[in-house]
């Protein structure tokens, strides 16, 4: 589903964040992105939902080339693979329900199609208490699923989630990880990066080890041996 072909990333002319790196992701997998602080987990996510282009290499999504794309066909792919980053870029004086209304009234959807998804998703995420509250009274849990919920909106194939329990405590994180898992059960394709060793030992999945913009380890299932 999304293959990257002796892939390199330079920055500033000189900064190899992600170098020479080939590996493929089979849809309905769950893959976890360890590696120290620096070693490119961030930048091969950016380059999955192209966010940004690579130096050199080519990137496959579902057998397309999607190594350059226009602006249009990029917004078109960001439907499809959605992200969810450690800090919550939600709207925090709008309400739940508001912020989970807005990409469907993007989407251009009637307001009463608004009122059924959102519910739709309240419910599976378990937010139908808090449509009416604003998002900055909420606890860093239920933030992360609203994000999580407004994403699903989309119906996306693939969730690329960068350190989303980074700001969390260890049930909340529980919390969120169980959310992914439910949802890659649902046929979703999760990418998955993170320094949380409890949530890499207790997935018992795929684990892509990365030192210096490389591959060191790439186990099915993997765990966590970073020191
Ligand atoms: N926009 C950028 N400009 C310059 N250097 C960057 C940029 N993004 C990342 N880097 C560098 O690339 C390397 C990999 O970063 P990153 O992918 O964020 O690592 P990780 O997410 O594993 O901590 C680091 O050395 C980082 O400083
Ligand atoms: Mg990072």
């Amino acid at each position: 589903m999304i293959v990257f072909k002796n892939v390199t990333k330079i920055f500033n002319g000189y900064l190899k964040a992600v170098d020479n790196l080939s590996f493929e992701i089979k849809s309905g997998e769950f893959v976890i992105l360890i590696g120290k602080s620096g070693a490119g987990k961030t930048t091969v996510l950016r380059l999955i939902n192209k966010e940004i282009d690579p130096t050199r290499g080519e990137i496959y999504y579902k057998n397309l080339k999607i190594t350059y794309l226009s602006s249009g066909k990029r917004r078109e792919l960001r439907r499809k693979i959605i992200t969810v980053f450690q800090d919550f870029k939600l709207l925090n004086k709008k309400t739940v329900y508001e912020n989970l209304s807005l990409p469907l009234e993007i989407l251009g959807k009637s307001k009463r199609e608004i009122e059924k998804e959102v519910l739709r998703v309240a419910e599976k995420f378990n937010l139908k208490e808090k449509l009416e509250q604003l998002a900055e009274t909420l606890s860093g849990g239920e933030k992360q699923k609203v994000v999580l919920a407004r994403g699903i909106l989309y119906n996306p194939e693939v969730i690329l989630a960068d350190e989303p329990t980074g700001n969390l405590d260890p049930l909340n994180s529980l919390e969120i990880i169980e959310t992914l898992k439910k949802l890659n059960n649902e046929g979703i394709t999760i990418v998955l990066a993170t320094h949380n060793r409890e949530v890499v030992n207790q997935l018992k999945t795929r684990v892509i080890t990365l030192e210096n913009g490389r591959i060191i380890k790439d186990e099915n299932p993997g765990s966590y041996t970073l020191i």
